[in-house]
């Protein structure tokens, strides 16, 4: 049985490398459908197709299981999905706005996201019911996405995870990063939730910005184990 992923681009991969970890010996498939990346500020009505479009090919690879490695692509599809292959299940992502709300000191978070997923349904529920009392400022930093891509551009899945061990090699987008950072953490955000699966490739540049002075949240770790879970359930 494989377990397949799919991401508008190559953001996903932290997922699969974290859900890899859990379950070393699980047969998995990517897809990375980098040449219509950015989803973020496409339609949602595109965004389903394209989602679509990546299940099949992951079912015809004989995928019993989907992780939808994409919080834009779960924010406009994963109903969907949902509703129209019943038997496949499928783990998808939202901004971690719950654990941020419920740690934050100061009553200040950073969500950084795509501009779906905050015009999606589950982040402005999740927001509405757990972030009542605290201040929420969102930020689209769409140039993360375009750097991250950049960045492994001609690379396989396996190159990737290669380069994700090596937590310096981004460490050059430091001033694209402070650009977004510094204002939430001005404005007194003391956590700082990555809402996008490409905004973990940068996240010890993130966290050499926030040092000392927010939280990063991340995850990756949360959304494998719930796929780890998920796994368990379906094996006889
Ligand atoms: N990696 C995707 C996410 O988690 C979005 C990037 C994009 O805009 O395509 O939201």
């Amino acid at each position: 049985m494989k377990v397949g992923f799919f991401d508008s681009g190559i953001g996903g991969t932290c997922i699969l490398r974290a859900f890899k970890k859990l379950c070393p010996n699980e047969e998995t498939v990517y897809i990375a459908d980098s040449k219509n990346c950015p989803y973020g500020n496409k339609p949602t009505e595109e965004i389903i197709r394209l989602s679509e479009a990546n299940v099949k090919k992951l079912l015809k690879k004989n995928c019993k299981m989907i992780v939808v490695a994409c919080n834009t692509a779960t924010a406009a599809a994963i109903d969907y999905l949902r509703a129209k292959y019943p038997e496949i299940p499928f783990v998808g992502l939202e901004p971690a706005v719950k654990p941020a709300a419920l740690r934050s000191k100061t009553g200040v978070v950073g969500v950084l996201a795509t501009a779906g997923t905050f015009h999606g349904r589950l982040y402005n529920e999740t927001k509405a019911k757990f972030a009542k009392n605290v201040t929420v400022l969102a930020v689209q930093a769409d140039e993360f996405v375009t750097e991250v891509e950049k960045a492994y551009r001609g690379l396989g899945v396996l190159e990737v995870l290669e380069k994700l061990e090596d937590l310096e090699h981004l460490v050059r987008l430091e001033p694209v990063v402070r650009r977004r950072i510094e204002p939430l953490l001005k404005a007194g955000a003391d956590k700082i939730v990555l809402g996008c699966t490409h905004f973990p490739h940068l996240k010890s540049v993130i966290e050499k910005v926030c040092a000392g002075r927010a939280e990063v949240i991340d995850p990756s770790d949360a959304v494998a184990r719930q796929a780890k879970r998920v796994l368990e359930r379906m094996k006889p």
